[in-house]
């Protein structure tokens, strides 16, 4: 296999990053030579990564460290930030992934617990990570930084997911838009992944944190489709790779002059 070596060197925070699409960029951010600070809650799924990767030295010829952690706590949000500092003293990407779902709650049912956490780990802790690490991001000789957030079609349509989630992600997209806006002239980038449905842990994830709550709101099952007229399956499943893809796209030199753009990654499935 030749290795394009296009990250060598690179250190990159993957907030979000032992299971599904974070997975999958952690591992491609590898192959391609950078230093990889592989931050989640799911300890033992990041573990796994661990192993995974050090198995097999040659495909994965970066460096990973692992930092546990629930991205809502502030300590661990500081103390990323803090090791980085002190071990590279700059940070290239920062790529926020770490998404939770609202069982498709609709508002009338949604209680204030499922609403603070969605609206949390979605865009309150994405706020707060940029927050703490913009010092590391800014200014840097050379190639600009990078921040990607990975949002959702559920953050240009209304009608993919219950109403924390479609805010959360809405909301996100603002977010990083004022980012890019603000920080443009400080040489860093900040774009957004919007992927369609991807086949990733998502739905178990969400098991875990709610093991006592139906995983799909029985009111809200039905508007899990864009417009109330695709359903998901319909040959537009992705897989996590799909969107580690484009987020290494974003944070590439190929990707300079872009910023402050939406990537949708749905195989089409909003194109209709
Ligand atoms: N799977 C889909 O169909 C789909 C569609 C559109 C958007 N998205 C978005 O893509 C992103 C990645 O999701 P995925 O589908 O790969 O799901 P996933 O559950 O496999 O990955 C999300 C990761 O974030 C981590 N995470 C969740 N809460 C956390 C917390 N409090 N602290 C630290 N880490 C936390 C999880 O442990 C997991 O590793 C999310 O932002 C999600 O909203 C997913």
């Amino acid at each position: 296999m030749v290795l394009s070596m296009k990250f060598k060197d690179n250190v990159v925070l993957v907030v979000g990053s032992a299971t599904g699409m974070g997975n999958a960029t952690v591992k491609q951010l590898l192959r391609e030579g950078a230093h990889v600070i592989a931050f989640d809650v799911r300890e033992d799924a990041l573990e796994e990564l661990a192993e995974e990767v050090r198995e097999d030295p040659a495909q994965y010829c970066g460096s990973l460290e692992t930092y546990p952690g629930d991205v809502n706590d502030t300590e661990k949000r500081r103390g990323v930030a803090q090791m980085i500092r002190g071990k590279y003293g700059r940070l290239d990407t920062l790529a926020y992934i770490a998404g939770t779902l609202d069982n498709m709650t609709p508002a009338h049912d949604l209680d204030d617990e499922l609403w603070d956490y969605v609206m949390d780990v979605n865009v309150n802790s994405a706020f707060r990570m940029v927050r703490e690490t913009l010092p590391l991001l800014t200014d840097h000789e050379g190639r600009a930084a990078n921040i990607v957030v990975v949002g959702s079609v559920g953050g240009i349509y209304g009608s993919t997911a219950g109403a924390a989630y479609i805010t959360s992600k809405h909301a996100v997209l603002g977010l990083a838009k004022n980012l890019a806006w603000t920080y443009r002239s400080r040489n860093l980038r900040v774009n957004v992944v919007n992927p369609g449905a991807v086949m990733t842990s998502i739905l178990e994830n969400s098991m875990i944190k709610w093991p006592d709550r139906d995983l799909v709101h029985p009111e809200g099952a039905e508007p899990y489709t864009v417009k109330g007229a695709v359903s998901l399956g319909e040959g537009v499943m992705g897989e996590p790779e799909d969107i580690a893809q484009a987020v290494c796209f974003l944070i590439s030199g190929d990707a300079k002059f872009i910023n402050g753009a939406e990537l949708t990654v749905d195989g089409g499935w909003t194109s209709f």
